[in-house]
């Protein structure tokens, strides 16, 4: 159903107009118990989202709203293997990755756990063996480097949790991500390794995607000029993809392949084989707490009350600024380092599953979905773009996620870290009225004209929303429960806004042009199938470079 024909639709729609004139600062003063009531736990995450444009009121039908557009519905159409992506049809079933309860889940008259299960072992066999030092190189030697080539859902993944997750990783085998087909990345990384002690995976889903497919061929030619033979491609070549032909056809024998399905989307997919690389860098153990601790969120999000429910919730704020505020975008400001790959991998998460623009029934949509999705860790980012988030013109909120404990923690740099995350998020909500200006330039000594002029630059008008996510420690389990809070809140906007999720036809048109001007590029024809701009800048490139 279009979400614009339900009545709490319309309601929204009229109770927006009254938050044009509401300010939260007031809000607070008049329900200070709202600090206390709109707070939500689970699977050791607090979402604090008071410092919201909401009330009762605004909960109650945005509620509603899940109700009427059947949210819950099609959620356990996800759990049960039902084909939900319609445009592929193709069940969507990362929730069966980490299913560690290991109920049956039927896709097709066949239970896919086994198969989940199978896989996961030999991934965590071979991890062992590489992280004992027991799988040896051609000359005998142990893996000291893992180079992952893979892009998009075939890297971010990996690349952001073996990044949040560093305090766990191995000792002494280091970890690399190649992904731009920009040769200066794939010829950095080598120059840093040695053939004889690296380990390549070669990770994509269709294993027909170019950038990935032309760094695997430079690493492969890179390896064999070292002196190994195409016999010793087998010790330090591995693939992960669901396409074993092509993997076969690369010269990878499937013996060294760790395979997928089809109902795994690529920016769903970290949870799969191409989880590889995080289980090499922290280990099985590590990497089924990990599992663990989504499936933990799996269930809350199955089973929770909808006005407990963390994705839900989080969710519904979503499409309340979108819809009904006319925000454009959210801002993932995380506060722990180690952290820093997540707004990246949100963006993909996020905009590739929900910039849609059709309805799954085909029809355009007449009404906003996924929102820009941006950030930067947040200590960084205030003394960047919060300014434009403070003074400037759009509506923009926020979430801070902040860990409050973790691996190398230095006190007093975590209350630092605390102090910075907590302040942002009041003053952002609080502003700075011209009264306490006034006050500060007077105690500074500046008065008159002056004082009136810097009044207008200095004030804050306040009333930014934002939610606060806190973890209680940043490790495997929480990180987890994290990524499959994001993941349920990008469905959960999905079947609000009732657009395919899990296909991804906007990035094809791009890869189609490409490769007929790269044909180009080398002299072949096709030219003049582009646009005059187009061909202006091939000519451009041609007359500069041979390639
Ligand atoms: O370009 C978009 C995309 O199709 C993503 O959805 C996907 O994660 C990425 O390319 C990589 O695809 P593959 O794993 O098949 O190489």
């Amino acid at each position: 159903m279009n979400p614009t024909s339900t009545l709490a639709w319309k309601a929204l729609d009229q109770h927006a107009g009254q938050w044009s004139a509401k300010h939260l600062r007031e809000v607070f003063k008049a329900d200070p118990a709202r600090a206390q009531r709109y707070v939500a736990d689970a699977c050791g995450i607090q979402l604090d989202y008071s410092k919201n444009r909401i009330n009762d009121e605004t909960l109650e039908l945005l509620l509603q709203l899940a109700s009427e557009t059947g949210v819950a519905a099609r959620r356990d159409a996800m759990f049960s293997g039902a084909k939900i992506n319609n445009t592929e049809n193709r069940a969507v079933l990362h929730v069966a990755l980490r299913n560690r309860s290991n109920t049956p889940i039927v896709v097709e008259g066949a239970d896919v756990m086994p198969d989940v299960n199978e896989v996961l072992e030999r991934m965590f066999a071979f991890a062992d063996k590489v992280r004992a030092g027991e799988w040896k190189g051609r000359t005998g030697a142990a893996i000291t480097d893992v180079v992952n080539i893979g892009i998009g859902g075939s890297d971010l993944g990996p690349l952001m949790v073996c990044e949040a997750l560093k305090p766990y990783g191995h000792d002494t085998i280091k970890m690399h991500f190649v992904s731009n087909v920009d040769g200066a990345q794939i010829a950095q990384t080598l120059r840093k390794v040695n053939p004889e002690t690296t380990l390549f995976i070669i990770a994509s889903k269709t294993f027909t995607t170019i950038e990935t497919l032309t760094n695997a061929h430079s690493a492969r030619d890179w390896f064999l000029a070292s002196g190994a033979s195409e016999a010793d491609i087998a010790k330090h070549f591995v693939a992960v993809s669901t396409n074993a032909a092509a993997v076969s056809k690369f010269g990878i024998s499937t013996d060294n392949m760790f395979g997928f399905w089809d109902w795994v989307g690529g920016r769903y997919s970290l949870w799969s084989a191409i989880g590889l690389p995080i289980v090499l860098s922290i280990g099985p153990d590590n990497f089924k707490a990990l599992l663990a601790g989504a499936h933990a969120m799996d269930e809350h999000f199955r089973t929770a009350p909808a006005e407990k429910n963390l994705p839900m919730l989080l969710g519904l704020l979503g499409v309340w600024y979108a819809n009904f505020l006319g925000s454009p975008s959210v801002v993932i400001a995380p506060y722990n380092q180690n952290l820093h790959r997540l707004p990246a991998y949100l963006q993909q998460l996020d905009m590739e599953s929900n910039g849609k623009g059709v309805r799954n029934e085909g029809d355009k949509v007449d009404y906003k979905t996924g929102p820009i999705i941006w950030g930067e860790p947040g200590i960084n980012g205030q003394h960047a773009y919060f300014q434009l988030l403070h003074q400037g013109t759009h509506l923009i909120p926020l979430d801070f996620i902040l860990a409050l404990e973790q691996s190398d923690m230095d006190p007093k740099h975590h209350a630092v870290l605390i102090a910075s995350c907590f302040a942002q998020s009041a003053a952002l909500m609080r502003g700075k009225t011209p009264d306490e200006v006034r006050a500060e330039l007077d105690k500074a000594g500046v008065t008159g004209e002056r004082a009136e002029m810097l009044v207008k630059h200095r004030t804050f008008d306040g009333n930014r929303p934002s939610n606060m996510m806190l973890l209680d420690k940043l490790d495997p389990a929480h990180l987890g429960a994290l990524i499959a809070l994001y993941e349920h809140k990008v469905f959960v906007q999905g079947a609000i806004w009732g657009i395919n999720s899990y296909d991804q036809w906007g990035v094809e048109l791009g890869k189609q042009l490409a490769s007929g001007i790269e044909r180009a590029l080398k002299g072949g024809g096709g030219e003049l199938d582009y646009d005059a701009s187009t061909q202006r800048l091939i000519g451009l490139a041609r007359a500069r470079l041979s390639l």
